[in-house]
């Protein structure tokens, strides 16, 4: 396989205006078959627009979709069967009972005609639905609602699925069951999903994008963007004292950017910001120990959580 046929999304400066506002402003993403990718960006960076032209909901006003190589703007029909989208705000048809819906949902996106019938109860049970599909959407609880809002990118066996914010309004028991839900389609199907929850894309994803006012700032494998942030990390002690011998030494060394510090009991907190790949974990606890009485040491790397604060201002 070639690099271009492994990517299952590939946007190519695609750009989106309205009156006033640069929705986006020239993107080139790409998503590799197979991969958990995670969209993240602070509110109005572009993820739900973006999610929403790759859907074919809305047109881009510039720029190339190509899903699995195919034109997106040219194939609608392959692109409604090949991607399942759950949406910002979902398009719920709150008279319609939860079964009768996904049913529908079903039948308006599916290509293959011979689709397995098992399916659809497979992910009414893997939604958590059970015990309510046969009630009316209107009098489900808001974290149902989501329950079924997922369930409808899912029952017609779409390859890619892409949730916009999936865990918002779910208890966390719900979290924790999209979590393992992702973890089991991750299989056979490639996923986008955009949150505001750093803590579970870390987990879920391999591949992070983030996006600030409608360009894209970073993208790539999750490791190798922490581990380019990894060149800032933090060593954290606690120390008997600060002496004025000590400070002057953390001073003379190149490689501290700086140093805080915070009383704590007695005793002295103090976190070295170091810019390198190198390892002085050697050197400074030798230094700690000899200027001072060392009771704790850590090496903290940045969290994606972290380097979203870095990298969004
Ligand atoms: N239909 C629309 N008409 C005008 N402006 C729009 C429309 N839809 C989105 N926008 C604007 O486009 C920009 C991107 O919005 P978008 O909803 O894609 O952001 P987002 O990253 O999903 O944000 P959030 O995290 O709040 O969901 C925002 O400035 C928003 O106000
Ligand atoms: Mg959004």
């Amino acid at each position: 396989m070639d690099a271009q046929s492994e990517l299952a999304l590939d946007l190519r400066g695609v750009k989106k205006s309205y009156p006033g506002v640069m929705a986006l402003d020239g993107i080139d993403l790409k998503v590799k078959v197979g991969s958990v990718h995670g969209f993240i960006g602070p509110n109005g960076a572009g993820k739900s627009t973006t999610m929403k032209i790759i859907a074919g909901l809305i047109p881009p006003s510039e720029g190339e979709i190509l899903v699995n190589g195919k034109d997106a703007l040219k194939n609608p029909e392959y692109i409604s069967s090949t991607i399942g989208l759950l949406p910002e705000t979902p398009p719920l048809y709150l008279n319609m009972r939860v079964k009768e819906y996904l049913e529908f949902c079903q039948s308006i996106n599916m290509a293959d005609l011979d689709f397995p019938q098992e399916h659809l109860q497979k992910m009414i049970k893997r939604c958590g639905l059970l015990e309510v599909k046969d009630r009316l959407i209107s009098n489900l609880s808001r974290g149902y609602k989501q329950r079924v809002a997922m369930a409808q990118a899912l029952v017609y066996g779409a390859k890619i699925i892409i949730l916009d914010e999936p865990t918002v309004g779910l208890d966390p028991n719900a979290i924790s069951e999209v979590r393992d839900l992702i973890r089991e389609l991750r299989k056979d199907h490639t996923i986008l999903l955009s949150s505001h929850q750093l803590y579970e894309v870390a987990k879920v994803c391999d591949e992070v994008t983030i996006i600030d006012k409608g360009k894209i700032i970073k993208s790539g494998n999750l490791l190798d963007v922490q581990s380019e942030f990894n060149a800032f990390k933090t060593y954290e002690a606690i120390i008997s004292t600060l002496s004025d011998s000590l400070k002057t030494h953390l001073l003379s060394k190149d490689f501290i950017q700086g140093f805080d510090t915070f009383d704590q009991e007695g005793e002295v907190m103090l976190r070295v910001h170091v810019s390198s790949h190198e390892d002085y974990r050697a050197t400074l606890t030798e230094l700690l120990t000899k200027e001072s009485r060392l009771f704790q040491f850590v090496e903290k790397t940045m969290e994606l959580e972290e380097i979203f604060k870095e990298v969004v201002k």
